[in-house]
């Protein structure tokens, strides 16, 4: 699926929003944004299901996010089959979501923590062989952020990310990447280190060998986790979503693919390899 808008730029334009303007979203920008999201495609062919909730009404009353989003009432939440690669896929596909909102001029913020997620999974009738791992409030952002909002974003260094060398590396894990090495996937490296995750962990790391980029998670050390937590695995998606329309944007072709670990990567031991770009 292609994204219908300037990838990097928009890329660079996205933020967290947490305030917002009380003037409820025009009937046509909605409908646009929940079109969009009937559409959505990704490498993993799983199939990610977008829902739309208002909060405020009987069936949805109790609906909410513990002030930490301020001025809608609106809301998007996503559910998938439980599988492998589907955390991976709602990362990817709702982060398209969320760039395209930001083209049309609506916020978003991820949240996977700070709201109620048994009222909200119940007015989503999330089945058992579902998941719900995240929702996102939307609606036109105000035109100054509130205090408390200011704060978190100060707490958890929002307008920073890590450098290239804790994140990209080239052959194996003890060899960092540079931008030269990276040549035409410099941008689209970039781009990924952009991307937003929860509490601003940034937990990818992608290791280049040949054309292939293999990424990882980047688990909690010592505490012997065989598979990345959920959020990991979204947050990986989200930067694979970066990752891959900034190529396509660049004119690069290739794929995202499971395809197995890669060998002699030598890498610790609290890394889980995730999947592969491979460069056509
Ligand atoms: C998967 C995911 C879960 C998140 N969960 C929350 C949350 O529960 N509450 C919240 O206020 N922000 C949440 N965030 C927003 C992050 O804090 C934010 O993306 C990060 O601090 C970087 O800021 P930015 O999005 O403005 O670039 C989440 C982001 C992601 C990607």
């Amino acid at each position: 699926m292609f994204s219908d808008f300037p990838v990097c730029e928009t890329i660079q334009k996205r933020r967290s929003v947490r305030t917002y303007d009380t003037r409820p979203l025009s009937g046509q920008d909605l409908e646009k944004l929940l079109a969009y999201g009937k559409a959505l495609q990704n490498p993993f062919g799983v199939s990610v299901t977008v829902h739309f909730l208002e909060t405020g009404d009987t069936s949805t009353k109790k609906l909410g996010t513990y002030g930490v989003i301020k001025g809608t009432k609106t809301f998007l939440g996503v559910t998938v089959p439980k599988g492998p690669l589907s955390l991976e896929a709602v990362g990817y596909s709702f982060e398209q979501l969320v760039l395209y909102a930001t083209h049309i001029g609506i916020g978003t913020c991820w949240l996977a923590a700070t709201f109620d997620r048994k009222a909200f999974t119940g007015a989503m009738n999330v089945g058992d062989d579902e998941w719900m791992p995240v929702i996102s409030p939307i609606g036109y952002p105000a035109e100054k952020r509130a205090i408390s909002e200011t704060l978190m974003r100060s707490g958890m260094k929002s307008n920073q990310r890590k450098d290239w060398k804790e994140l990209f590396f080239n052959g194996d894990f003890q060899t960092p990447l540079s931008r030269a090495e990276a040549g035409a996937y410099a941008q689209p490296l970039e781009m990924l280190r952009l991307a937003p995750s929860a509490t601003n962990a940034q937990p990818w790391r992608v290791l280049r060998q040949d054309k292939a980029f293999h990424f990882y998670a980047k688990t909690a050390e010592g505490k012997g986790e065989i598979d990345p937590p959920i959020i990991q695995r979204v947050d990986v998606g989200i930067c694979a979503n970066h990752f891959c329309l900034t190529a396509q944007e660049q004119g690069l072709s290739g794929s995202l693919a499971a395809s197995g670990a890669p060998v002699n990567a030598d890498a610790p031991e609290n890394y889980r390899y995730l999947f592969t770009w491979m460069e056509a």
